[in-house]
Formats: C-alpha cells, structure tokens, sequence
C-alpha cells in the first residue's frame, strides 16, 4: 500500500528511484510518480497506471538531478489519476512531497489554506501537507516540517523536497513504515528493505513522530519537539536473492516452495534438548496459570491463523482464547483486564488496524505479545514482547509461507503452556516436538503433489463460485484457503463449518458446484464423510483434502483426493493449507490473472 523512495548522491536519482518502486510493487498501487530537483527546480512525471507507463513516459525527458523523491499511491483520497498521483507540489512549486497513510484533519487545514488563498489542484488529503509546509516555512526546512506535522492528524510517512534545500531531503514517519538506507555518500528512505538493499545493507529504522534530514554524507533524526535523536544502524542480514524470484514465475509459488525452510528456520532454533525454548518469554508460569482469557488479534491471514491458534491453545492449554479480527476489536471497547493477554498476529508487522487494536489492548492494560515476520517493524517494536517468524521477505501480496510460519509459531506458544500447565504428559510433548520438526518433510511431499493440483485447477479454472468445507480445524484452514482463492483467482468463494451447511448453504449447491472439502481431523472424520455424500448428492463436484490413511476411503466418495502426510489432527493445518494455496494458485495462473499483484489489494496494508 503507497510505496515511498527517496534518493540523495552523486549518481542520477531517476534510475534509482524507478528501480526502487518497482521493487516496491508488491505491496499494490494505481499509480506512480517521481520529483527530481534539476538545477535548482522540482520536476515532477506521474501517472495513473503502473510503473512501465510512468517509463514511457519518462522515455524522453531528461532528468540529471541526484536528489530525488518516488512514490506508487493505493487511492484512498480521489480516483486514481494522473492528476491525484504523488508528488504534489506547493502552491510555489518549490516543495515536493510523498505521502503513505491517511491525514484525517485534511478537510479543515484545507479550508484553513483556500481561506489563505492556496489552490488545490487533486483530492488528495496529501496536497495539504505540501501547501502547509510551505505556509509554515521561513526559511528552515525541518522547522517547517515538523511545525506541519505538528498540526497533521493520521497517519503518515513522508519524503520532501525542496528547492532551497538542494543538498537534503526530508522525511518522517508516524504510523506507516519507512527506513533510512546509508549508503557511502549517498543515502536513501524506503517503505520496505527490498526497495534499497541493492545498494545497502545498513539501515536507520525511523520511531514513530520522527523526522530525518537526509543529506549524501549524513542523516539526522529529530522528534516532534525538535530534539535530535541517536539511532543504531541496523543490518540487514538477509540476501539479495530472498527478495528475487530466482527462477521461478511467480514470487507466490516462490514463496510457497520456501515453506519447508521457512518453517524449519521458525522451529528448530526453539527446540533445544527435548524442549521448547522461547527465551525470554515475557509471558511467564504465573500469567499463563493465572490467565483468564487471552485476546487473539490480527487481519486477514494473519486472523485465520489465530483461528487456528484458539483452537489449538483451548484444546492444549485450556485457557478460553477469544480471536478478532483488528478493525472490529479496536472500536468495540473490548472486555479486558489484567488477567488476559493479547496475542497480535501480523506479516508485515505495519499493519495499521492491528497496530491500533494492539496499542488499545495495551491501554487497557493487557500484556501484549506479537507475532510478526518483518524484523523492526511497528507491531515487533511496540509490543511487550516478541516472537518473530522466520520466513524471509513474503513478497507476494497473498501470504503464503508467513501463515505457516504463524502458526508454527502459534504451536510452540500452545505447547508451552499446555506444558507449563501441567496438561501434556512427557510422552505427547515429545510426540508432538517430533512431528514439528517432520513438519518441513510433510510439506515437501505436499509440494511434491503440485502435478496433480495444478491438474484438477486446469479442470476448473472457470468455476463461478467454489465452497470450502470443514470441521474443527478443517473449519479454520477453510477459511483461509477459501481467502486464498479470491484474493488471486477473483472467483467467488465462501467458507462453512461443515455442520453448518444444512442450516441455509446447501441451497447454494447445484450439478457442478465445486466444493473443497477438507477432512484431516480425525476426530471429526466421519461427521465430514457424511457432509460430503451430502454435497455431492445435490450434485456437487468434491476435492478432498485428507490424510493418506484414509484416503483410500474419501476417494470412493469424492472426485479427486489432495493426500497430506498422516499427522497428528492438531498440526494437521500447517500442511494442509499448501494444498489449498497451491490449488489456488494455480487457477490464478489459468485465468492468465498477474498472480503475485491482484487487482485492488496492496500487501501491507497502512490505512484504515
Ligand atoms: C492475504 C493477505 C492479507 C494479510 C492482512 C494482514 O493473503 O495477505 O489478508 O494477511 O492484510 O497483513 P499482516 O499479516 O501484514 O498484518
């Protein structure tokens, strides 16, 4: 959602900055743009429509300048257009700005600035921002800025430019991500690593109400008071090649062929000697044997994999979990006292309404634990504590290996305090320890079954709607599985608790109906048997999902059977859930749709 770059050195900004925003494309845009400070003047080139146009129509205007600002816009404020594209310019043409987030007090500091004879030429709450520091500007730059953003409400990260400041750039961030990149003499800001990690491996992350002033030979970080503040570079670790395709057609199948490793890398440092080894957990005997509930909160996948955590951690832990989805929670004025805990789910750990929802648990004084992929970002940092997935950079705007990696967290949170409860005997600890660690195993050989997906996709690309069913935590993997498809393949897809059919669904089920029907749980096994003779006796078309024991049996009734690996009913969905992206994935591919981009969906979603 809006991608930033910004750019200050010897070399020619453009390039850099093209080459940035399309490292930025996954995370979804409508429209791009770039401002370059040329000989002591700001050119602007945007348009509506994806990087290529704003290319073309780059192709013949040349633009020499060294310091330069990028952005790609998710609309919120005004359609898509080139018109509503960022940067936007002052009223003087000489400040530039680009904008991630949503400034709420827009329509009042607008009308503050027509009163004072600014003309506003977009939508955009963003224009403001540009007019307003150039009001408040008399001669210093960060004096300017961060009289602004003193008067901004929402949410922002920014880049300015300014054509009395031709050696330094502004940037600032409250409530959306942006890291500073330092180079050797030369430095950048970007909304995510990949955007920079060309050119460097050493990063500033920006706290919130920060601004920076970015020059080629140093950067200097402020609050909102104006006091400099100290930072400690942070490196980066991860290669290169994380964030490329290396082969492959899509970063989305990419991803979900990473998911042994991904799952490896978030297991097996926290088993040690037969144990799980979670150091430092801030949630200790006392919370959890004293814990009355604890809150499950998170968006999109992130919350179907706390689905899948209330199950497990009710069923292992005994301890009532309640999961809400962010937007909901943090308006809802949630129940919460100090004998619950909050746990936050979140890839890109930026996101904003699982931010918010965290930050009113927290209010409320709830302890608040964060699971979350992105090292740094927001959630990681405002959280009382931590534990990070350990997938790589997830590309693809739909998540893949991060669901999995969530709930391989999820299973080590749950055993640990089953285990520190008292409830698990040392036999099913380890039992279930063993199969954690077979778990990259299973999932290879699900990978291995890819043919055989990737056939029955072909088969039913132009299925007009495809119901996913299941029981327990089939339940749960269907709803992700189900999310999965329409996010990418644009068909109309709903998720039901397999009991639940006959209670008005079934209606819906007609000759040809494609029903994904899953039946890993074991306890659940027969109960699921008898919704799909259900389905399929209304003329349903069936896939089924079941373990390699019992798929003899499920093949008699259904159409074609996805086998996993027989395993335990509990971690059943962490391999289950790559038949149903593969699946998903692949139908994607068959309607020729731009799979790791679907239409209308950013990945890290920063705004309400
Ligand atoms: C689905 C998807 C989204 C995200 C959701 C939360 O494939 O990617 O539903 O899961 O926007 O994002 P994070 O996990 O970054 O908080």
């Amino acid at each position: 959602m809006c991608g930033i770059v910004g750019y200050i050195g010897n070399k020619k900004a453009k390039p850099i900055l093209i080459d940035g925003l399309k490292k930025l494309e996954y995370r979804g845009y409508d429209s791009a743009g770039i401002a370059i400070l040329n000989s002591g003047e700001i050119n602007v080139v945007k348009s509506k429509g994806r990087i290529a146009v704003l290319e073309d129509k780059l192709k013949d205007i040349s633009l020499e300048g060294t310091i330069g600002i990028g952005h790609t816009r998710w609309a919120t404020h005004g359609e898509p257009s080139d018109i509503n594209s960022h940067p936007h310019i002052s009223k003087n043409g000489k400040i530039a700005v680009v904008h991630n987030g949503i400034i709420e007090n827009y329509i009042q500091i607008k009308e503050f600035l027509l009163a004072k004879g600014y003309q506003f030429k977009s939508e955009t709450d963003t224009e403001v921002i540009a007019h307003l520091i150039e009001y408040n500007y008399e001669g210093d730059l960060i004096k300017a800025v961060i009289k602004t953003l003193n008067e901004l409400e929402g949410a922002y990260a920014l880049g300015v430019l300014s054509t009395d400041n031709p050696d330094m750039f502004v940037a600032a961030k409250k409530d959306s991500p942006l890291i500073v990149g330092l180079g050797q003499n030369e430095n950048y800001i970007a909304s995510d690593i990949p955007a920079i990690l060309k050119y460097t491996r050493d990063i500033l992350i920006l706290e919130e109400k920060e601004v920076a002033c970015i020059s080629s030979d140093k950067v200097e970080i402020y609050n909102l008071l104006g006091e400099k503040q100290q930072r400690e570079v942070f490196h980066v670790d991860w290669d290169v090649s994380a964030a490329e395709k290396g082969g492959f057609e899509h970063f989305m199948i990419k991803e979900i062929f990473e998911e042994p490793a991904a799952i490896k890398a978030t297991i097996s440092p926290r088993i040690k000697d037969n144990e799980i080894v979670l150091d430092n957990l801030i949630i200790t005997d006392e919370i959890i044997n004293n814990c009355e509930k604890i809150h499950i909160i998170a968006c999109g996948t992130a919350y179907h994999a706390g689905v899948v955590g209330k199950y497990i951690i009710e069923k292992l832990a005994r301890i009532p979990v309640e999961v809400e989805v962010a937007s909901e929670f943090r308006y809802r004025d949630p129940i919460i006292n100090e004998k619950h805990f909050t746990i936050v789910i979140s890839q890109s750990g930026e996101t904003l309404d699982t931010l918010m929802a965290m930050r009113e648990a927290k209010k409320k004084g709830s302890l608040t634990f964060a699971i979350v992929n992105v090292v740094g970002s927001s959630i990681a940092r405002e959280a009382d504590d931590v534990l990070y997935t350990w997938a790589g950079p997830e590309i693809a705007v739909a998540s893949t290996k991060a669901y999995n990696t969530q709930l391989a967290a999820l299973y080590l949170l749950a055993l640990t305090f089953a285990k520190r409860k008292g409830l698990l005997d040392q036999h099913s600890y380890l039992n279930y320890l063993s199969q954690l660690q077979e778990l990259p195993n299973m999932i290879t050989s699900v990978l291995n079954e890819k043919k055989e997906i990737q056939k029955f996709a072909s088969e039913h690309f132009n299925a007009k709607s495809i119901f996913y069913i299941g029981r327990g935590l089939d339940y749960a993997l269907s709803m992700e599985g189900s999310l999965k498809l329409k996010e990418i393949s644009y068909i109309h897809s709903e998720a039901y608790a397999g009991g639940e059919l006959k209670h008005g669904t079934i209606a819906l089920i007609e000759e040809g109906t494609l029903v994904v029907a899953s039946l890993t749980q074991e306890q659940l096994f027969e109960k699921m048997i008898g919704n799909v003779r259900e389905v399929k006796a209304r003329g349903a078309v069936v896939l089924a999902i079941a373990q390699e024991k019992n798929a003899d049996e499920v093949a008699k009734i259904a159409d074609a059977v996805i086998t996993i690996p027989n395993v335990d009913s509990v971690l059943a969905p962490i391999v289950a859930v790559t038949t149903m992206q593969l699946f998903a994935y692949y139908v994607a591919v068959m309607k020729g749709n731009e799979v790791d981009k679907p239409r209308n969906l950013a990945k890290s979603v920063t705004v309400e």
